[in-house]
């Protein structure tokens, strides 16, 4: 099954309001014209909604980094999913490993965000990866298995056509240690084979599935040469237009 080829780029805790918007009008004019692979940002919230107002009228999505599962009430910190569609945000990041990490996200968690951004008509880029001791340790399938049991529980069939998976290995997440091409797809692989036990083969063939971690103009072809690789997610090579702008034209190269 053809799938359109998906370029994320996750700015984390980087770029005020200001640079935000320099950045974006480089990025709209650089990816103008660009058809045939899908775009998104993900800003920090500040900047969301001003980049969502520079955004009208182009290709390019907005993601949020993370949202709550609750429409509103007393959740100090948090973003709901109604305040992120409201300003129209395409996407939602959920389960990024540095929210895992540092921020105590867990697959329960993770679940709770996921089921609540397809509720208010978000999608979802749902990040998945295995750390450097398990991936030594030889537990690479069975954490992904877990996490993708864990984040997908209670998710239905006529929903997750709405998710795109981030395989994001933790120990090449800006580290510059990018996966081998050969190393991500036999990952990529196993969580295709994994969609289509949890759900049907046809469905598990229509969703993409990026690659993360180290991503950059130099590798990306590689990467997207592989079956199973749909696209990237992409951190420090977004935070500039002319890099990322490459990586969105891989095809080009
Ligand atoms: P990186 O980050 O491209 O800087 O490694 C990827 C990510 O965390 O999504």
């Amino acid at each position: 099954m053809k799938r359109l080829p998906f370029i994320a780029g996750n700015w984390k805790m980087n770029k005020t309001v200001g640079e935000a918007l320099e950045l974006v009008r480089e990025l709209k004019a650089s990816v103008q014209g660009i058809e045939d692979v899908e775009a998104a940002i993900a800003p920090p919230f500040t900047a969301l909604y001003p980049v969502s107002q520079e955004l009208k009228g182009s290709s390019l999505h907005l993601a949020s980094q993370n949202l709550f599962w609750e429409e509103k009430g007393a959740f100090t910190g948090e973003i709901s999913p109604m305040m992120l569609k409201e300003i129209d945000c395409h996407y939602a990041i959920i389960g990024h490993s540095e929210r895992r990490q540092y921020f105590g996200e867990t697959d329960e968690t993770v679940n709770r965000r996921i089921k609540a951004a397809f509720n208010h008509g978000l999608k979802v880029i749902f990040c998945i990866g295995e750390m450097l001791q398990e991936r030594e340790g030889g537990l690479t399938f069975s954490v992904i298995e877990r996490q993708l049991d864990g984040g997908l529980k209670g998710v239905e069939e006529n929903t997750i056509e709405e998710i795109v998976i981030a395989y994001e290995p933790v120990w090449a997440i800006g580290t510059g240690k990018t996966a081998t091409p050969e190393q991500a797809e036999e990952v990529h692989q196993f969580i295709r084979q994994k969609l289509g036990r949890l759900y049907s083969k046809r469905t598990s063939e229509g969703i993409r599935i990026q690659y993360g971690g180290s991503v950059t103009p130099e590798n990306i072809k590689g990467l997207m040469a592989q079956t199973n690789i749909d696209g990237a997610l992409v951190g420090g090579a977004s935070l500039n237009a002319e890099s990322f702008s490459r990586i969105v034209r891989f095809k080009e190269m």
